[in-house]
C-alpha cells in the first residue's frame, strides 16, 4: 500500500503536524457524514505539504472508510486535454490500485481505455469514452473535456456508493490551463464542478503563497470562501529535536546532548528541509570522517550545506532564486535589492531606493514584486526576508564564496564570524518570523502559570495560560483584514505583533481594537477575544492609558522572550 508513494524510510521520519493531520481527518468524517468540507494547505517551498499529504492518505487507506486520491498538479499540468486524460487516469488509478503499483498505464489514453472497461465502474468508463471521440475530431472542446473530469469523481463515487477524498498537490498551477484560448478561467469550472459535492472532498496544496492566497481569499475569484485554509509553519523547538534524534541516530536518539539539538534548531529555525538536510551531512561527516558531533561540526556542516555546490540547502537557494526571479524584467535590478536586503534586512522604501540609487516609484515596483512572489515581506513598512536562510544564502553566494567538503579551519573561522554577526544573531532574537514565533510561543501555553506582570498587569499574580485548539492568522474574506493570531479554544486571543523602532501609539492601538471589533461582528457565532498587543519598543503613556481601560493585555520584546523561556 502506497509504496511507490510513501515508502517505509519516509514514513519513518514522519513527525509533528498533529493539528493539520487532525483537521483532515476532521474533514474525512464530515465527508462521511455527508457534510464535505474542502481543505487548502499552504505553506513555504519545502515546508512540508506533500508530506503532510502523503502521510494523511497513509491513514486513510489504514481506516479503510473513504477512497483517497492523489494527484500533482505541476505534473500533469500542460496543455487541457494532456491534463484530461491524466486527471481521468490518475482517479481511476487510485480507485483500482489504491496506490499499490505504478500508475503509468492509466496515464495514456489507449491503456486507459482498456483499465476503464476492465473497472467495472460505468460512469469512469463512458467518461473515458467520450474523451476518446472527443480526441478524433479536429477541434477539440477545452471546457468540455474539463467538465469531464471535474464531474467524474461525484459521478464514481454515487456510482459504487463510496466517498473520495482528493489530494491536489501544487493546485496553483491549474492557471497554466487559461493558456488555451479556449478556457477562461480553469479556477471556475473547477468551482462548478466541485460546489454541488456530497460524496468528494478536497484537499489542496501549494507552496506559491500569495499566488494561493489570491486564489482563494479574493473576492473576485471563483474559489473565495470555498476552502478552509491551513497554513503549514515551521517546526517548533520540540518537533526539530524529534526529527533530529529520528534522523541522526539510529536508536531512539540516544546520546545527543541537548546542547546539539539546541544548536542544530538555531541554524535550521525548525524548517524540516533544512533540519533534514544538516542533520544528514552530519551524520556524513561522523561516518565517512569520524568526526565527532560536536557544536562546531554542527557550523561546519550548515556551512557546507549553505555555501558548497554539493550542499541540498543551497541547491534548494539557487533554485528559489532562480525560479522566482526567472520570470521578472528587470532582473539585474531585483537581485540588487534582494543583496541590499541580505545585508540590511528590515529597510523601510525610502532606505532602500537611496541604497540601490533608484527612485522610490521604481524601488517600490522592485518590492512589490518580490514581495509577489514569497521572496520577502512587507511589515509595518519594512521589507524582509521571508526566509532568513535564503537572506544568508543571497548574502554569501553574491560574493562567490564556495567551500570544499571538509573546509579547512581558517577558512571555516572566518565564516563562522560573518554567520554569527549577520544570521544567526537574528535568529536568536524574536527577528524575522515574529509572527509565527509568537504563534508558536502560544501553542506551547497549554494551562501554564506565569507571571501576570508579563502581560502589562501591574499585580504581582500569575495568570493561567489557555490551551488553544487553534493557533493561525487570520485575513478576512474580502482581504481587507489581517491579524497576526487569531488562537482559539475555551478561550479565544488574538494579536497583534508591531516591530517599529518607535513606541506603539494610541492609534495603533485603537486600530486593532477596531479591527478586532469589526472581526467579532463578521464571525458566525459573535465570539469574545481577549486583545494582546505585542510591542518591540514599548508603548506611549496615552496608548497604555487605552490598554489599560479596554483590558488589552501588552508585552514589550523582553516580556515575550520571558514568556517563551519559562513555557518552554
Ligand atoms: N512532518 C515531517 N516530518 C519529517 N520530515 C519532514 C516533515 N515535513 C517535511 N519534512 C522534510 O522536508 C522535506 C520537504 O517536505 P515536502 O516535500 O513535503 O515539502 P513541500 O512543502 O511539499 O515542498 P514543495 O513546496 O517543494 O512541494 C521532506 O522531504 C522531509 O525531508
Ligand atoms: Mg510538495
Amino acid at each position: 500500500m502506497l509504496d511507490y508513494l510513501y515508502p517505509i524510510t519516509q514514513r519513518k521520519i514522519f513527525v509533528n503536524r498533529s493539528r493539520e493531520l487532525a483537521h483532515i481527518e476532521h474533514a474525512e468524517k464530515q465527508l462521511l457524514a455527508e457534510h464535505p468540507k474542502n481543505i487548502s494547505l499552504f505553506g513555504l517551498r519545502r515546508i512540508g505539504k506533500t508530506l503532510l499529504i502523503k502521510e494523511s492518505m497513509r491513514r486513510i487507506l489504514t481506516k479503510k472508510q473513504t477512497v483517497p486520491v492523489y494527484m500533482n498538479l505541476e505534473e500533469i499540468v500542460s496543455s487541457p486535454d494532456f491534463f484530461v486524460v491524466k486527471y481521468v487516469g490518475y482517479l481511476a488509478y487510485w480507485f483500482s490500485e489504491n496506490g499499490s503499483n505504478p500508475a503509468d498505464e492509466y496515464l495514456e489514453l489507449t491503456s486507459l481505455i482498456s483499465k476503464a472497461g476492465k473497472s467495472g465502474c460505468k460512469s469512469l468508463f463512458d467518461t473515458v469514452l467520450m474523451i476518446n471521440t472527443e480526441f478524433g475530431k479536429t477541434f477539440r472542446d477545452h471546457n468540455y473535456l474539463l467538465n469531464l473530469a471535474f464531474n467524474l469523481p461525484e459521478k464514481i463515487a454515487m456510482e459504487l456508493d463510496i466517498k473520495m477524498m482528493i489530494f491536489l498537490d501544487e493546485f496553483q498551477v491549474l492557471d497554466i490551463l487559461s493558456s488555451s484560448p479556449q478556457v477562461k478561467n480553469p479556477f471556475s469550472l473547477f468551482r462548478n464542478a466541485v460546489q454541488n459535492q456530497n460524496n468528494t472532498a478536497y484537499v489542496i496544496a501549494g507552496s506559491m503563497i500569495s499566488k494561493m492566497e489570491q486564489i482563494l481569499l479574493s473576492h473576485k475569484e471563483p474559489l473565495f470562501l470555498q476552502f478552509d485554509t491551513t497554513k503549514l509553519e515551521y517546526f517548533t523547538r520540540e518537533d526539530t529535536y524529534e526529527l533530529t534524534k529520528k534522523l541522526i541516530t539510529r536508536n531512539s536518539g540516544n546520546g545527543i546532548s541537548k546542547e546539539i539539538l539546541e544548536e542544530i534548531y538555531r541554524h535550521s529555525r525548525g524548517h524540516p528541509f533544512y533540519t533534514t538536510a544538516l542533520c544528514e551531512r552530519i551524520k556524513y561527516y561522523i561516518e565517512e570522517y569520524e568526526h565527532k558531533l560536536n557544536k562546531e561540526l554542527v557550523t561546519q556542516a550548515f556551512l557546507f550545506e549553505l555555501l558548497s555546490s554539493g550542499g541540498r540547502i543551497h541547491e534548494f537557494c539557487r533554485y528559489m532564486y532562480d525560479i522566482s526571479l526567472e520570470r521578472a524584467r528587470g532582473y539585474g535590478m531585483l537581485k540588487t535589492v534582494l543583496l541590499s536586503l541580505a545585508e540590511h534586512d528590515g529597510m523601510t522604501l525610502s532606505e532602500t531606493s537611496r541604497v540601490i540609487g533608484r527612485k522610490p516609484a521604481s524601488t517600490s515596483k522592485y518590492l512589490k514584486w518580490l514581495v509577489e512572489v514569497d521572496l520577502i515581506r512587507k511589515k509595518d513598512n519594512r521589507y524582509y526576508f521571508l526566509d532568513p536562510v535564503l537572506c544568508a544564502w543571497v548574502g554569501f553566494t553574491q560574493k562567490e564564496i564556495e567551500i570544499e567538503e571538509v573546509p579547512q579551519k581558517i577558512v571555516l573561522d572566518s565564516l563562522v564570524s560573518k554567520l554569527e554577526e549577520k544570521y544567526l544573531r537574528l535568529s536568536n532574537e524574536l527577528g524575522v518570523a515574529k509572527e509565527s514565533q509568537i504563534r508558536e510561543i502560544m501553542s506551547g501555553f497549554e494551562n501554564q502559570e506565569i507571571d501576570r506582570r508579563l502581560f502589562g498587569y501591574k499585580r504581582d499574580t500569575k495568570i493561567k495560560l489557555p490551551e488553544f485548539d487553534m493557533v493561525s492568522d487570520y485575513h478576512s474574506a474580502d482581504g481587507q483584514i489581517e491579524i497576526d493570531v487569531l488562537a482559539e479554544g475555551l478561550e479565544n486571543w488574538a494579536v497583534e505583533v508591531k516591530w517599529k523602532n518607535k513606541a506603539t501609539t494610541i492609534k495603533d492601538v485603537k486600530r486593532f481594537f477596531v479591527k478586532m471589533e469589526k472581526i467579532a461582528e463578521d464571525m458566525p457565532k459573535k465570539k469574545a477575544y481577549q486583545l494582546w498587543f505585542i510591542s518591540k519598543n514599548g508603548f506611549t503613556k496615552s496608548a497604555l492609558g487605552f490598554c489599560r481601560t479596554n483590558d488589552i493585555m501588552t508585552s514589550s520584546k523582553d516580556d515575550v522572550e520571558e514568556i517563551a523561556k519559562r513555557t518552554r
